[in-house]
């Protein structure tokens, strides 16, 4: 036997006791006849002691030990005096007295440490993952990504869903990413998609009566990477038969909130979750994503400024855009220097400009602003009014194209909510976000795009619309947000093969493509396809938020990097020009 208990196991009660040991020398502190060892494993850290009176032999070894040797103790449990009790340690109150001392295997001095959580390079911890894993924080955050598997397979297999794989070799689909794609050596010329995600799979386990289906999926996306996005990620995805959407927002809220109860139970839940719909986001928080932990509402100035001769505010309006402020509490005391840089923050968001106004804070000083010269008196008193400045306030004013203002003004209010402190860590904020629109034009093409995929169902009461005023029809798609991150999206389907062609002929799908691309899905639906919709959620990041981590890569096991390379393996890497012969594949230019 290598050990009778792990090393954070031994109790007081355990005084007297017997025990053996193994782990990782996570320290070493030699006073001389003494040697004081910490030996570590995941489940914790036993102090062990090794005394050259009693034991020669192993107080010679443990001289020669060094941190991240992996050896075996054997001893007697001690329980330590009230002074040298350490309570940050849950096996602080007693030591390990060694009779044996066996060093199971040494260890090369690590290029990062251990025991402390160094500011080394990303690239570091990645290249060396397998040591990065031995931390303590990356341990909790692999532990609590496990409970948060086990707790959504459990609650799903006790509301009668079952866990159905597809496969990972599979054909296109049309998530709107790039595709990561696998040449076929049996069929030269042909290639498998690594599916972006199980969509078309799930729809078609719905036509084939499995009523209540989930995953946990790994998912495939050749897309720029962020901190919230890896080029190859893990959904929890959902599909359920006889449903509406109110059906799936309910389960959902459900799942998520006995989830975070459950793995985080530190962490305060608000339920019911809020809903929004698309427009009301995009309107009060310039984003369909917004963190409702804090308020900083975004409000819109235009109908006040339509006519103002200020030219930057006017011409804005005039060509279909917006004027929308925010109102920053106790920022009206901000450096010019301070403000200079909040227009640059802007702009490098994509604003032509941003104007401002600091309230003083006594009330008789005057107001300094960027934009009051412009402006008239009546004016500005209608936008302090509107916008209900108080002293020692910040007013942040963009005007441009709708779409430009909210992300500018996203941008900042997510900035101040950081420099404020307005985001409660443990606060779990979700939001329903509902009511998207089915379609978006896509100028370069020339068409239209799904806003979330080609298989989401229309509103009923916008159908007659998708002929004349496509632009207007809302879907019946909702997305989850979570502390200001999209958490998960999904939608009802169309389930009728005339809708789905209808559909199809919109977003500008020949007959003979939509049959070479999803002719399976047309098809399946003429057998008798059930109502259906589903969802999926973004298992990174939901950990990611739980584990108050701020990048995906720190809960995932082995991440690439943003350049979606494995520093560990060096993958992608060339391969052998013998297996492109295989694959009848030639290389256009060899890269050096
Ligand atoms: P969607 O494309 O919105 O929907 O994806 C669902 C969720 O997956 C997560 N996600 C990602 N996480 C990490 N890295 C990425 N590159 C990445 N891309 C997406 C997000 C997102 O909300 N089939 C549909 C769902 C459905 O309609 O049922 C789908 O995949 O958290
Ligand atoms: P200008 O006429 O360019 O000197 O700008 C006058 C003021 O309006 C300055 O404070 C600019 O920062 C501000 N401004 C310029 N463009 C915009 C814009 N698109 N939105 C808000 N403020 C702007």
């Amino acid at each position: 036997m290598y050990r009778t208990v792990t090393c954070g196991a031994l109790r007081e009660a355990d005084a007297g006791q017997p025990a053996t040991l193994a782990g990782w020398v996570h320290s070493r502190r030699d006073h001389g006849s003494l040697i004081f060892l910490d030996i570590r494993d995941r489940y914790g850290i036993t102090q062990v002691v090794i005394d050259v009176a009693k034991q020669p032999e192993a107080h010679a070894l443990a001289a020669q030990v060094r941190g991240e040797y992996v050896v075996q103790v054997q001893g007697v449990v001690v329980q330590r005096a009230p002074e040298a009790v350490n309570p940050e340690l849950p096996t602080g109150t007693i030591e390990l007295h060694a009779q044996a001392l066996t060093i199971l295997n040494a260890a090369r001095t690590p290029p990062l440490y251990i025991a402390k959580e160094g500011n080394e390079d990303e690239a570091l911890r990645l290249k060396y993952r397998y040591l990065d894993l031995r931390r303590e924080r990356m341990q909790r955050n692999l532990i609590l990504r496990h409970q948060v598997v086990k707790f959504i397979r459990d609650y799903l297999d006790q509301e009668g869903f079952i866990e159905v794989e597809t496969p990972i070799l599979f054909k296109s689909t049309p998530e709107g990413a790039r595709d990561y794609l696998v040449p076929s050596r049996v069929h030269p010329g042909m290639f498998y998609a690594l599916p972006q995600s199980p969509q078309q799979l799930k729809q078609l386990l719905m036509v084939a009566g499995m009523d209540r289906y989930f995953q946990i999926a790994r998912c495939f996306r050749d897309e720029d990477l962020r901190a919230d996005r890896q080029p190859e990620f893990t959904q929890l995805d959902m599909e359920l038969s006889f449903v509406e959407q109110e059906d799936v927002l309910q389960l959902i809220e459900r799942l998520f909130t006995a989830l975070v109860q459950a793995v985080a139970p530190h962490k305060q839940v608000v339920t019911p979750f809020p809903r929004l719909t698309y427009a009301q986001a995009l309107r009060d928080y310039g984003s369909d994503k917004p963190d409702l932990r804090y308020d900083l509402t975004l409000v819109d100035l235009s109908d006040l400024l339509a006519e103002t001769e200020f030219q930057v505010f006017r011409g804005a309006i005039a060509y279909g855009g917006q004027v929308k402020a925010l109102r920053v509490p106790g920022c009206g005391g901000y450096s010019r220097k301070q403000l200079d840089e909040l227009v640059e923050l802007a702009k490098a968001g994509g604003a032509k400009g941003l104007a401002w106004a600091a309230m003083p804070d006594a009330p008789d000083a005057a107001i300094r602003s960027s934009f009051s010269k412009f402006l008239r008196e009546d004016e500005l008193q209608a936008i302090l009014s509107r916008t209900q400045a108080q002293a020692g306030d910040l007013l942040l004013v963009v005007a441009d194209t709708a779409t430009m203002v909210a992300a500018v003004l996203d941008k900042l209010r997510r900035e101040f909510a950081q420099r404020l402190n307005l985001a409660d860590p443990n606060v779990v904020q979700f939001a329903w976000i509902t009511d998207f629109p089915l379609l978006e034009w896509n100028p370069d093409e020339r068409r239209w795009d799904a806003v979330h995929h080609p298989f989401t169902a229309p509103h009923d009461d916008d159908l007659p619309k998708l002929k004349d005023a496509p632009a207007a029809v809302r879907a019946k798609a909702y997305d989850l947000v979570m502390n200001g991150y999209e958490a998960g999206g999904g939608s009802i389907r169309i389930h009728r093969r005339e809708v789905q062609q209808q559909l199809f002929d919109l977003l500008g799908i020949a007959p003979d493509h939509a049959q070479e691309q999803f002719g399976h899905m047309l098809e399946a639906f003429e057998y008798g396809a059930p109502p259906h919709g589903g969802v999926a959620f973004g298992i990174d990041r939901i950990v990611m938020i739980l584990a108050d981590e701020s990048s995906i890569r720190e809960v995932m096991a082995f991440p690439k990097t943003q350049q979606a390379a494995d520093l560990m393996t060096g993958a992608p890497s060339p391969v052998e020009e013998r297996q492109l012969r295989e694959l009848f594949l030639s290389l256009r230019t060899r890269p050096s």
